[in-house]
């Protein structure tokens, strides 16, 4: 299996934005740029706020845009006030979940153990899962990047073992988020092909077919240059996602680039 086997994707990662009107506008116009590329390799999933994932999991069923949370709680169920399981995910007709997104990690003080719980109750539930990995300004600074981002994959595929297959892995360089500061395409190279490297230690298939996904600052513009390194599968896109037609442009560069 070469680069060229694994399917390309790009993920829109809404965060905390929008209005009930907003969303519907957004996915509207997502549906509407996406319709005309009749896109044919690259997967296109959107990861909408708990708040809008049925509706926008009603709105796009039957549509081959994938629908996902942007985390899930550690817990299977019970009480946990405020905590939505991977369960009512599930439930709610989405069929992926974000975990270990340094947002989550940073503001709500997510350990690597929690977000290996997090994936156990994603994969109890058949949800595709992409762990978010990446390393802060610091710790780039201090030559400690690709042991951040190995203990965090490794805090899942340790328990996993090749069980991890279906997985999407994303580095997202926590500097590079919503800053506007995109790691150069051989940084996020570098540091994507290490990831590989450590799937190979579980298994040379697995980590030949995961797709492992850059985020930070990607835009329409940068995409290309991202997405033709080998080790770069495709992109989760914040800020650029909340916009349809840059959106639609990354998703069409990906099935470009990636043919
Ligand atoms: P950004 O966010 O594209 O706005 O940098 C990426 C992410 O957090 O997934």
């Amino acid at each position: 299996m070469s680069a060229k086997s694994r399917t390309p994707l790009v993920a829109g990662n809404w965060k905390m934005n929008g209005s009930k009107a907003f969303i519907r506008g957004l996915l509207d116009d997502v549906q509407s740029e996406l319709q005309p590329l009749a896109l044919e390799r690259c997967s296109v999933l959107v990861f909408p706020s708990y708040a809008y994932l049925y509706a926008v999991a009603d709105q796009l069923r039957g549509s081959s845009i994938g629908v996902g949370a942007q985390d899930v709680d550690e817990r299977p169920e019970g009480a946990v006030t405020g905590g939505v399981s991977a369960g009512m995910v599930r439930d709610l007709g989405c069929g992926f979940a974000i975990v270990g997104h340094s947002e989550r990690r940073t503001l709500f003080g997510e350990s690597d153990s929690t977000v290996a719980e997090k994936y156990d109750r994603c994969c109890e539930q058949n949800l595709t899962t992409i762990v978010c990995v990446g390393e802060t300004l610091e710790e780039r600074e201090a030559g400690q990047t690709l042991e951040v981002v190995h203990r965090q994959l490794k805090a899942v595929t340790d328990r996993v073992g090749v069980d991890f297959a279906g997985s999407m892995v994303a580095y997202e360089p926590v500097w590079a988020i919503g800053t506007g500061r995109s790691a150069t395409p051989d940084q996020a190279e570098e540091v994507q092909a290490s990831l590989r490297a450590c799937l190979a230690e579980v298994d040379a298939g697995l980590a030949e077919a995961t797709s492992i996904l850059y985020g930070g600052s990607v835009t329409a513009e940068n995409a290309q240059s991202l997405f033709e390194m080998n080790n770069i599968d495709g992109a989760l896109v914040g800020g650029a996602s909340l916009k349809a037609d840059n959106f639609a442009k990354i998703c069409e560069v990906a099935e470009r680039v990636k043919r």
